[in-house]
Order: structure tokens, then C-alpha cells, then sequence
């Protein structure tokens, strides 16, 4: 029997845990790269799509589409018709600014970078900050290109608000950026305006060893220098940039990675492009997790009738982050489902299935946590704002396997700089262990 004191050490190491696996992956390609590491450190087996695979039961694999989304799976003894798939579904990607092609340019002795928009992040918070970039470069190479990661661990660019005496209503208005206009950011001074771009990419090509002419192309995300930390009266809390979502990819992870010997085959499928739609060959709605399963099942040699069988028995956990409960702010929130920080998973429910769980996925959850020792929580967004939506309704239409979406509560989404309660993330790994191992 583990004591309230005990609960909490481990929680705090979970979290200190999570807070190094987001410092070390500011973006997408960074998160895949991070979790490929703790797989294969695991003994887990990189499975190239290119390749005939071969699966030996019991055996642990992963495999990546595009550099920013990872599928790893362990198979159980069980036979998956038996049992099925255990899945847990989580995004690797966050709102931000993403770089422009041509990003810098030149303007009264300062390079600045063009950036674009990625998905929803609330751009006020992106001022003031220390930031740096960090993606991925394809490199020259004799035979073709290489595909390298980059990232700059100072910060070595900005974005100065305006002073308060030239934007005099700030405080009433709030800030508004222009997106096109307002948001380059300043990255250092030139002598001549027309050398800006040169400057950039010789900053990347040192950083990588290489000669800029050798830079083809590049996917860079502007993030946040400052490491994750605990704050609160007892240190009960943890904040970081990029909580959501890649608090629920380090629980998927961490719980897949705790599971040895499953009975059920385990699956854990973390998808780019959830903040933009999931449109795309490795996003959610794309046709990753469905190939995966293909070639799992044919492997396994089961037929048609087998495999359908199978995807009846299964269970998809979508994982995203939840809205928890803003004391300052309660007509943000519907009065019965207010979701409070430290006090357990969200299960998300929407009538207009912008969340997939349904009454007995959510039952189903609720036995889980139980089992788990966990308290869980229920959220309804207001009936009179939009609500946000998850990759739950796209795999549960696209697989029609059951699904429910929770998440752990957290304050400020898609700020450069989250909040959410320690305690949670280590009840959000247990129940998903009592998940992979039922
Ligand atoms: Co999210």
C-alpha cells in the first residue's frame, strides 16, 4: 500500500520527467525524436515503412511517418481477436509561428524572420519572450539531400511589444497583432539590408557544419528558451510551453514503455497536424494508424473476417489536454462540469461528437480509473460557445473502433507558457496502464 506522501515523490518525478522530455523537444520532429529515443533505449525495434517487417510475438517496434508522427506497439500473447488493439492516440504538434521559406529579410539594419501562423496559439504570449527556433534541415549531400535536425539553444530572437505610450488602450483592448505585419521577429542587426537572408541561413549552416549553399529546404518552429518548472505554495503545479499536447504524448509513452508481457497487443500512435486539421499523410486523418494495422494483421496472417473481428474487440484512447477550471473567469466555464487542476482525467463529452466518447466509452473509462485508484472528472464545454475538437472523432470514424477523449486539466491552452497540476499527470499514467493491461 503506497502512502499519500509516496503518491506524491512519484508524482513529482513523473513530472520533472515530463518537463525535461518537452525542454528537449521543441518541435514536432524534436517530440518524435525524443520518444524514439526513450523506445529504443527500451529495446524497442524502428520498423522503416519502406521495408518488409518481420514480427515476432511479444516483440516491441515503431514506426514514423514523416519525421513528426510515431506509431509503437508491443504484441500480446493473446491473439488480437480475442482481445484486440489497446490504443492510446495523443498530437505531437503545438500552435505557434512557424517559419517562412524565405524567412528573413532586411529593414532599417535589423534581420528580422517572416513567420506564418501555425494552427491557434494566443499570440500576445509570444511577445517578450526568449525565443529561439528549432526543426529540421534537408542538407545537400553527394547523392541526393539528408534530413537534419537543428536547434538553438540560446535564445536569438524577439518579439519587443510596443510600448505602452504608442498603443495607449492596450491594457483595455488587449493586444492585437497583426499577423502579417506585427509578428516578424527581430533576430539581429546587419550592415546591409539585402544581406539578411544570407546571414540567417549561415547562422544554420554553422550550427549544422555545413555550407549554406547546402541548405535545400527547412521546417523551423519559433519556441520558448525558458525550461519547464514547478510553481505554487507546495510546488503543485508545473508549467512549460507545449503542455498540450505533449503531457499526453509523455503519459502514452511512459505508460506503453512501463508495460511488459501485455495480454492485449498495446498501441501507442502520436500524429503531426492536429492543430491544423489533421489533414495530411501523417496527421490523424491520413492513413498512418490504418496502414499500421494493415500490416500488423496481414503479418499476423489474419484474414479479412479476423481483422474486422479484431477492430470490434478494440479501444481508442484519444488524449488531449482539457480545459481546467479559471477561478477568475467562471462564465467561461458550464457551472455543473467545472474540471478542477490535481483532481484527476477529463473525460470530454460532446453531443455533436466533436469528442468521440460516448456514454459506455465513458463507462468504460470510469471501470479503468477505478481499477486504477484514480479520481476522474467530466467536462461539457458552455452550449453557447464552439468547442474544440480532437483526433478521437477522426480515428474512431476512420477505424470504427470505440473511443473516448480525455485529458488532464490544464490552465491557459495554447499560451507560449501552460499550466497544469503534478498530481494529474501521474494519474493520467496510471490509468492508462490499467488501460494497456485490460
Ligand atoms: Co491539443
Amino acid at each position: 500500500m503506497t502512502t499519500a506522501i509516496e503518491t506524491k515523490v512519484q508524482a513529482k518525478k513523473l513530472a520533472q520527467d515530463l518537463l525535461d522530455f518537452i525542454d528537449a523537444s521543441p518541435s514536432p520532429w524534436h517530440a518524435v525524436n525524443s520518444v524514439e529515443q526513450r523506445l529504443l533505449a527500451q529495446g524497442f525495434i524502428a520498423l522503416p515503412e519502406t521495408n518488409t517487417w518481420q514480427l515476432k510475438s511479444g516483440g516491441s517496434y515503431f514506426v514514423t511517418r514523416g519525421g513528426a508522427s510515431i506509431i509503437a506497439f508491443t504484441l500480446g500473447s493473446q491473439s488480437l481477436t480475442e482481445s484486440g488493439f489497446r490504443m492510446i492516440g495523443a498530437h505531437t504538434d503545438s500552435p505557434g509561428l512557424r517559419l517562412k521559406p524565405h524567412a528573413a529579410f532586411g529593414s532599417d539594419g535589423l534581420v528580422r524572420i517572416g513567420v506564418e501562423v501555425y494552427g491557434g496559439p494566443i499570440l500576445a504570449t509570444f511577445t517578450d519572450r526568449d525565443l529561439s527556433v528549432a526543426g529540421r534541415v534537408n542538407v545537400r549531400t553527394s547523392s541526393g539531400f539528408e534530413t537534419r535536425l537543428v536547434k538553438f539553444d540560446d535564445s536569438i530572437m524577439r518579439l519587443p511589444n510596443l510600448a505602452i505610450h504608442m498603443n495607449r488602450e492596450v491594457n483595455d483592448k488587449g493586444l492585437k497583432l497583426n499577423k502579417q505585419t506585427e509578428l516578424p521577429l527581430i533576430f539581429g542587426e546587419t550592415e546591409a539590408d539585402i544581406e539578411a537572408e544570407k546571414q540567417f541561413l549561415g547562422h544554420i549552416a554553422k550550427a549544422l557544419n555545413i555550407k549554406s549553399d547546402d541548405i535545400l529546404t527547412f521546417e523551423l518552429n519559433v519556441f520558448d528558451t525558458q525550461k519547464g518548472s514547478f510553481w505554487g505554495a507546495e510546488q503543485e503545479f508545473i508549467t512549460d510551453s507545449q503542455l498540450d499536447n505533449l503531457a499526453s504524448c509523455h503519459a502514452a509513452v511512459t505508460a506503453l514503455i512501463a508495460i511488459k508481457n501485455p495480454d492485449s497487443t498495446v498501441v501507442c500512435a502520436l500524429f503531426d497536424h492536429e492543430e491544423v486539421g489533421s489533414e495530411s499523410a501523417t496527421g490523424a486523418s491520413g492513413s498512418f494508424l490504418s496502414d499500421v494495422i494493415n500490416r500488423i494483421t496481414s503479418k499476423l496472417t489474419l484474414n479479412e473476417e479476423e481483422k474486422l473481428r479484431t477492430l470490434a474487440q478494440s479501444f481508442f484512447i484519444s488524449a488531449d489536454m482539457a480545459h481546467a477550471y479559471h477561478p477568475n473567469y467562471p462564465s467561461a466555464y458550464e457551472p455543473c462540469h467545472h474540471a478542477l487542476v490535481n483532481k484527476g482525467p477529463v473525460i470530454k463529452t460532446n453531443a455533436n461528437q466533436r469528442y468521440s466518447t460516448s456514454a459506455d466509452t465513458a463507462a468504460r473509462f470510469i471501470t479503468l480509473c477505478e481499477k486504477a485508484e484514480v479520481p476522474y472528472q467530466q467536462y461539457a464545454h458552455r452550449t453557447d460557445l464552439g468547442c474544440g475538437s480532437t483526433i478521437g472523432p477522426i480515428i474512431a470514424s476512420n477505424l470504427g473502433v470505440a473511443s473516448v477523449d480525455v485529458g488532464s486539466p490544464m490552465w491557459a491552452m495554447h499560451s507560449i507558457r501552460e499550466s497544469a497540476g503534478v498530481l494529474d499527470h501521474s494519474y493520467m499514467i496510471a490509468v492508462m496502464k490499467a488501460m494497456f493491461k485490460s
